[in-house]
């Protein structure tokens, strides 16, 4: 089919065949489609929409377009997760090691920050040494023998994504659930997984900003995730706070190691726990959510979890003395906490505003060619639903840079009120398989 013709038919929301976009997938992949032409397409795709079955065609030419990572030699069923992004989101960092643990194989290909949330890799990279540019042979080599690696996006995994997702930034179609869905999907199937687990986030700090379009979101992800042969859970998470109690790089890594020893705050441990479940339940070592909170439960006791961060962290070049000496990993020069101006109760706290405060001081990026620093952040003293006095400090920011303006926007993203409030629970939802 000529090109103008599909993009006709897209208009239109008339029927074409998977096999007809997965053509005009791959001729854009090769440069054979004229940025005009792809732009419409993306633009037809983003006002009309896709069928779930084309959003499945989609998904699978943008798998195909690069490397298919092959994992089949593994015999267990390897998990994945996904996080649709927040701000102060480690998840990734705890629970990979703990779900390896338990004898799941974690293939896990991460992304970095941009804007107000951070990234994985730039986490991980706060560890000295730590290299996350290993090539594809080492990294099924690295699960296949200790069950997890942990890597960025190489150029030839889903090469039609970073070609599309360009596009797509400066046409504004990136608001385009078929689109995301794609995007996401093609990226974690080229990994060569079984399973995957979806953290959909819903609330200010995250892309979905309300809970109807975090769930519109999550659906399309199971059903085109299941279409296109993955077994998929999602479960929807409420991004209004930061998760946890540090915003920052290296902050996140040591809040990464209480996790590990049974000793983080509640509701990133929490997560952590929940989302893990799920990871054993598809992988198949557990076959409700309590056993597998148990078998989570019974490696942080032991220590296997901090153990297989370890091995991890060895296995990549990192410095392992970090996870018993967290103090070798790289700090601000100078702390400053910021007071609060009333007592009351903590109603909520601004992630956005403290994903952008984080940002400034440098632990972010505003745009993909800025440096991070990786010891800057805050910590954030006091959470949502505690009480708080006149002068109590409620974040301590760790800076290289004079922090004047970013103290008081700090300050204003902590909502104090007079009267207690019941605190939603973090989980709004869970979809797809059992
Ligand atoms: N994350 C992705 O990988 N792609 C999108 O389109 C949106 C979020």
């Amino acid at each position: 089919m000529r090109v103008v013709d599909l993009l006709r038919l897209v208009r239109d929301n008339k029927d074409i065949s998977g096999d007809e976009l997965k053509s005009f997938i791959a001729a854009v992949a090769k440069d054979e489609v004229p940025d005009y032409q792809t732009s419409a397409f993306l633009m037809a795709a983003c006002i009309r929409g896709l069928s779930s079955e084309l959003t499945v065609a989609l998904t699978e030419a943008m798998r195909d377009s690069g490397k298919v990572i092959d994992l089949s030699h593994i015999p267990q069923i390897k998990v994945d997760k996904h996080s649709t992004g927040g701000v102060g989101d480690k998840i990734s960092i705890p629970l990979a090691p703990l779900v390896a643990a338990c004898d799941v194989p974690v293939p896990m290909i991460s992304g970095r920050g941009l804007g107000h949330t951070g990234g994985t890799l730039d986490k991980l990279e706060s560890i000295p040494g730590f290299n996350v540019n290993l090539d594809i042979p080492r990294f099924c080599q690295l699960v296949k023998e200790m069950n997890l690696c942990l890597i960025g996006q190489t150029s030839d995994l889903a090469p039609a994504d970073k070609k599309l997702y360009a596009m797509r930034d400066v046409t504004s179609t990136v608001e385009s659930i078929p689109l995301i869905t794609a995007s996401i999907l093609s990226k974690k199937l080229a990994e060569g997984i079984d399973a995957l687990v979806l953290d959909v986030k819903a609330g200010r700090g995250a892309f979905m900003k309300d809970e109807a379009s975090a769930r519109e979101l999550a659906e399309s992800l199971v059903r085109v995730g299941q279409g296109a042969g993955l077994k998929v859970r999602a479960v929807i998470t409420r991004m209004d706070s930061p998760l946890g109690t540090t915003i920052g790089n290296a902050l996140e890594i040591k809040e990464s190691l209480a996790i590990l020893r049974g000793e983080g705050p509640q509701d990133s441990t929490e997560l952590t726990m929940q989302l893990g479940a799920e990871m054993l339940c598809l992988g198949g070592v557990a076959n409700n959510l309590e056993n597998a909170r148990n078998k989570l439960g019974a490696v942080v006791e032991s220590g296997a979890g901090l153990d297989k961060f370890r091995e991890l962290i060895e296995a990549q070049q990192g410095d392992p003395r970090i996870v018993d000496n967290p103090e070798l990993l790289p700090s601000a020069n100078q702390t400053t906490e910021v007071l609060s101006d009333r007592n009351g109760f903590i109603h909520d706290i601004d992630s956005y505003a403290l994903g952008v405060a984080a940002m400034k001081m440098g632990a972010g990026r505003a745009t993909m060619e800025d440096t991070i620093d990786p010891g800057v952040g805050i910590e954030i003293l006091a959470k949502p639903g505690e009480t708080i006095d006149n002068n109590q400090p409620i974040a301590r920011l760790h800076h290289n840079r004079a922090v004047h303006g970013i103290r008081s926007e700090v300050k204003a993203a902590f909502n104090i009120a007079q009267e207690q409030i019941d605190i939603a629970p973090l989980i709004i939802d869970r979809l797809g398989s059992a």
